[in-house]
């Protein structure tokens, strides 16, 4: 039986495949939005199982109000899941970055009230968390942590995905608070784990790179990490959950580095390793406590890091 119908916006992405599948096996009747429905990036999703029956493509950019309209409109929720991502080369960060996730978010909740959607659970990250340096030190951070924008625009590299993360969900929340849609959202930290796509995304280059040639140093320091399937799962607890509300931290398994790369070199210990590791940033950590009440629960690392290698062995990723 159909659960109902929900959409999914970046729906060929690294994250977004996982959710598709997830909502297709549960009976949801899922659209996805897409750049290029034709793109050979997003054939895996017509080939999942019940996706000839259930899933629809639609073609939709963030900054395309219609489009999206297109996809939302006939959905009883959303999943807000496409963003740009991690890249510390762009030329425009404002117009690259920043403006499609937060106009881009903002189309997507204004579709949803237009459309009369129940609830939109939108995906922000840990970048909108843990910038904060007023976060009392050794106390893991929750939910009521926020990343100071200020504070963002003092990095370098990444910093404004940290600076699109945080204003696209604070944004988010507000629109809730201010209309009454539903909005929840999840901040995973780092997703690892097997890919449905054929390309390398960007997160799934944290185990690669460790065990491939690419990288002969690399800087200690504390990352947090997260299954793509548990993400998954996630998602789609805060969404069936009717108690569920405000922010989700979503995280499991809290490594330093250096601890990481000697359970690689333990468990595969024919592939290269970093030969040499420099020093990183300082202890810290955050809960996913809020989460783990509501019912979510998590694999064992080992487990995400087996079945990632044999993925990326099966595509012929890591020889
Ligand atoms: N992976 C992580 O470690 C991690 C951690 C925290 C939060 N997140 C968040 O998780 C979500 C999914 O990320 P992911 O890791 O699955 O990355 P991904 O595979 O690169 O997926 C990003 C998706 O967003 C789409 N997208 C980007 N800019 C767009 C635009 N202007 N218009 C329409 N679609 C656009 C991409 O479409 P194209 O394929 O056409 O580019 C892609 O489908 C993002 O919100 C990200 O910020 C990820």
């Amino acid at each position: 039986m159909v659960k109902g119908t929900v959409c999914v916006t970046g729906g060929g992405g690294y994250q977004a495949s996982w959710l598709v599948k997830l909502l297709l096996s549960k009976g949801y009747m899922v659209h996805a939005t897409v750049r290029d429905p034709d793109d050979v990036k997003n054939a895996h999703l017509k080939t999942l199982e019940n996706a000839a029956e259930y899933l629809q493509l639609f073609k939709a950019e963030l900054l395309d109000y219609d489009g999206l309209f297109a996809a939302i409109k006939g959905c009883v929720g959303v999943f807000h899941v496409a963003s740009p991502i991690l890249q510390d080369n762009v030329s425009n960060p404002e117009k690259e970055m920043v403006e499609p996730a937060v106009s881009g978010t903002s189309n997507v909740l204004k579709a949803c009230s237009m459309a009369n959607v129940k609830r939109v659970v939108v995906v922000s990250s840990i970048a909108a968390v843990m910038y904060n340096p007023n976060w009392p030190k050794g106390q893991p951070m929750d939910e009521s942590c926020w990343s100071d924008i200020e504070y963002c625009h003092t990095k370098t590299g990444l910093k404004w995905y940290y600076i699109a993360k945080t204003i696209a969900e604070r944004q988010a929340l507000e629109y809730g608070k201010k209309t009454g849609l539903e909005v929840v959202t999840v901040c995973p930290s780092i997703i690892i784990g097997p890919m449905l796509q054929s390309t390398m995304n960007a997160s799934s280059w944290f185990i690669y790179m460790m065990l491939s040639d690419d990288r002969k140093t690399i800087e200690n320091g504390t990352r947090m990490l997260v299954d793509v399937r548990d993400m998954a799962e996630a998602l789609l607890l805060v969404y069936e959950k009717p108690e569920a509300e405000g922010r989700y931290i979503c995280s499991s398994h809290t490594v330093a580095v250096q601890d990481f790369v000697e359970k690689l070199k333990s468990m595969y210990s024919n592939y290269y390793h970093p030969k040499q590791i420099t020093a990183g940033d300082e202890d810290w950590d955050l809960t996913s406590e809020k989460l783990l009440k509501l019912g979510w629960s998590y694999r064992p690392l080992e487990e995400t890091i087996v079945d990632s290698v044999k993925d990326y062995q099966e595509k012929g990723i890591l020889k």
